[in-house]
């Protein structure tokens, strides 16, 4: 059994990831902590976890995570997790970080969209960005994974394949974005936000939202030339789930649907969470939510200039707490859909 820590266990994704890995048979959780005022009974604050869950979630304490736990998960805001992944680190533990703040190879962009100088270098050089369908071999290596971003996952999965392959133009991609609520992290109290979302639908942070070059990395990457997208997220009335609408364009005005479905299948093959839709198929959050799935349909438009794609995950499964834990199988030599299925 490995023994598991959650940081950050009071958040959305530190609940979700809790609820997968009492699921999970080869892990015990032994160690959750959270800033709270009092600590207490997991179970005294989320009644689904009575007689399942009840450990005391407690302020942090480095020493007593690092004598209880040897896989611990960052389940903190951005800027929090680089001031303790170093101690953890360094005591022998796999980290695997859920906030962004190992993802980028370049400092300067972290620094200039989380506004806040990086404070642990060393390790940031070291870590693997853990998307498991572009990096197993790396993750299976890796000390410090940082688990990718919710808006992130969905379009580097949809895009891929057609930019590694050169079928779409690098310049141009547009990515028109929907989530749902949860993954704004959980806002006790926060009722002008409520009251916001009911029974509304809004863009926000139209060209200027920190995934962006998160998205471009690891798009440039797949690619071998600079890719800079445009992206337009929207705030959903719903909890749970990111629904993304693609449009590149082809290459070529010869391309039908039938042969990139045929490409995203190859390229998947050996992908486990990720399904590709039949012809004129589409994803619905639906069939995503709850589940560690992304879900990607293809169309090219009448003229054959456009592909169209349209991908569905759960931001707080394979958006966050699912494929933290699917990095964690990865690492560990379990089978990568071990508590996940
Ligand atoms: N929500 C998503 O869909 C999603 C998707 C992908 C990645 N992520 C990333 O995952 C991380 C967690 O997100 P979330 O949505 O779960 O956020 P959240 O709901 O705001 O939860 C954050 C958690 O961290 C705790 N915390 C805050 N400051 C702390 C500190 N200094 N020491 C110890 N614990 C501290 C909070 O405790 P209190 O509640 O008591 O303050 C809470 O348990 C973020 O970096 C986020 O960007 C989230």
């Amino acid at each position: 059994m490995k023994k598991i820590a959650v940081v950050g266990a009071t958040g959305y994704a530190g609940e979700e990831l809790i609820k997968i890995l009492l699921k999970h048979p080869a892990c015990q959780i032994t160690y959750i902590c959270a800033k709270i005022d009092k600590p207490q009974k997991f179970s005294d604050i989320f009644s689904w976890a009575k007689g399942r869950l009840d450990l005391v979630c407690d302020n942090p304490d480095l020493k007593k995570l690092n004598q209880s736990a040897e896989i611990v998960f960052l389940a903190l805001p951005h800027r929090t997790s680089m001031e303790i992944a170093s101690d953890i680190l360094k005591a022998g533990k796999v980290v695997i970080d859920l906030s962004a703040d190992y993802r980028f190879k370049d400092v300067a962009e972290y620094e200039k969209w989380y506004v806040v100088k990086h404070k642990d270098m060393a390790n940031l050089d070291k870590a693997v960005y853990g998307l498991p369908e572009l990096y197993k071999e790396k993750i299976k290596n890796a000390k410090l994974i940082a688990n990718p971003g919710c808006y992130p996952t969905a379009a580097i999965l949809s895009l891929a394949p057609l930019l590694k392959e050169k079928i779409c133009q690098a310049e141009g991609i547009i990515i028109d974005a929907k989530t749902g609520y949860s993954g704004a992290g959980r806002k006790p109290g926060n009722d002008p936000f409520m009251s916001q979302i009911n029974d509304n639908l809004k863009a926000y942070k139209i060209d200027a939202h920190q995934h962006s070059p998160e998205i471009d990395q690891e798009l440039s990457n797949v690619a071998g030339e600079s890719v800079k997208v445009v992206f337009v997220p929207h705030l959903l009335p719903i909890e749970r789930g990111i629904l993304e609408t693609i449009y590149v364009k082809a290459k070529s005005e010869k391309l039908k649907a039938k042969s990139l479905i045929e490409l995203y299948n190859k390229f998947y093959k050996d992908a486990p969470f990720v399904r590709i839709k039949n012809e004129d198929e589409f994803p619905q959050l639906s069939d995503v939510q709850n589940t560690n799935f992304c879900d990607i349909g293809v169309k090219v438009n009448s003229d054959g200039k456009f592909i169209i794609i349209v991908s569905a995950i759960d931001n707080l499964t394979k958006g966050a707490a699912g494929q933290a834990v699917q990095n964690m199988n990865i690492v560990c030599g379990f089978n990568e859909t071990e508590g996940l299925l």
